[in-house]
């Protein structure tokens, strides 16, 4: 009894402490300084590593593997005519390895029939063990600082790029992002909103295909083509985990807030 005790504490602990997964069989040390490599004698090091036939091989397979599921996602959006069937067809989804280390898959949440739809990169920990996007710290923040421009969940819809969390919350690959792309697209063009918030770079530079910081981006107002001939009108913002990390920041995000708030709430 007191062991397992014991063993809850711990967990608790480790789960406060943001140790919330495990990805290998032997604990690894983050903090600890790189090991030194040491070298023989009468080996130099190289500068670039010449790719060798198995590296070149392995490379091609994951390039034609992600357009090959990239392809998948297409068809299947097409096949999802309103959001019940796009929520199966991601679910059913087996192109996007993120799905394995997953709990859940998180779709989206708030009103399908939003004027407004907010877009992340993609759940965190606390998302990821319920299924609801933006119920963590920084969707704490982002609800108080909404609330403050009158809307909630019942007057908007929001989601991510990625429906499933990268372990450790690292950022998503390149892959993973165009594999997943086609779910959010057809959830915009299901949905047809008239605004769209950009939470942070990723989601802006996805949506938009480019590579400008957020910094950059934000607070100018975008066009985004719906595929019914309709332009949504997409402002992008800071992030709220990034304002959690940056409250300097949050005098900007909250301009960027009267902004939404002047064109689609007043
Ligand atoms: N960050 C995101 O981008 N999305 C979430 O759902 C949660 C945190």
């Amino acid at each position: 009894m007191e062991n397992s005790l014991d063993i809850k504490s711990a967990l608790e602990f480790y789960l406060l402490a943001g140790v919330d997964e495990t990805i290998g069989d032997s604990a690894l040390s983050l903090s600890a300084p790189p090991q030194k490599v040491i070298l023989p004698l009468n080996i130099k090091p190289q500068t670039a590593i010449p790719a060798s036939a198995p590296l070149r091989q392995a490379t091609t397979e994951l390039a034609q593997a992600t357009a090959q599921a990239c392809q998948n996602a297409h068809e299947l959006c097409a096949k999802a005519q309103n959001l019940t069937e796009l929520r199966q067809a991601v679910e059913n989804f087996d192109g996007c390895a993120l799905k394995l280390t997953a709990a859940h898959t998180v779709f989206g949440d708030g009103n399908p029939e939003a004027k407004i739809v907010l877009i992340g990169e993609a759940p965190g920990a606390d998302e990821d063990r319920v299924g609801i996007p933006f119920v963590g710290r920084s969707g704490q923040l982002l609800d108080k600082m909404l609330s403050y421009i009158g809307l909630d969940r019942s007057k908007y819809y929001i989601t991510n790029i990625l429906p499933w969390r990268p372990p450790g919350n690292r950022t998503p690959t390149g892959g993973e992002i165009a594999v997943c792309l086609p779910f959010l697209k057809r959830q915009l063009e299901l949905i047809n909103p008239d605004y769209i918030l950009l939470l942070g770079g990723s989601s802006a530079n996805a949506l938009f295909d480019n590579q400008d910081p957020i910094s950059k981006l934000r607070g100018h107002w975008l066009e985004y083509p719906l595929n019914n001939g309709k332009t949504a009108k997409a402002l992008a913002t800071f992030h709220p985990a990034y304002l959690l990390r940056n409250s300097g920041q949050k005098a900007k995000a909250w301009a960027d807030l009267l902004k939404l708030h002047k064109e689609a709430v007043g």
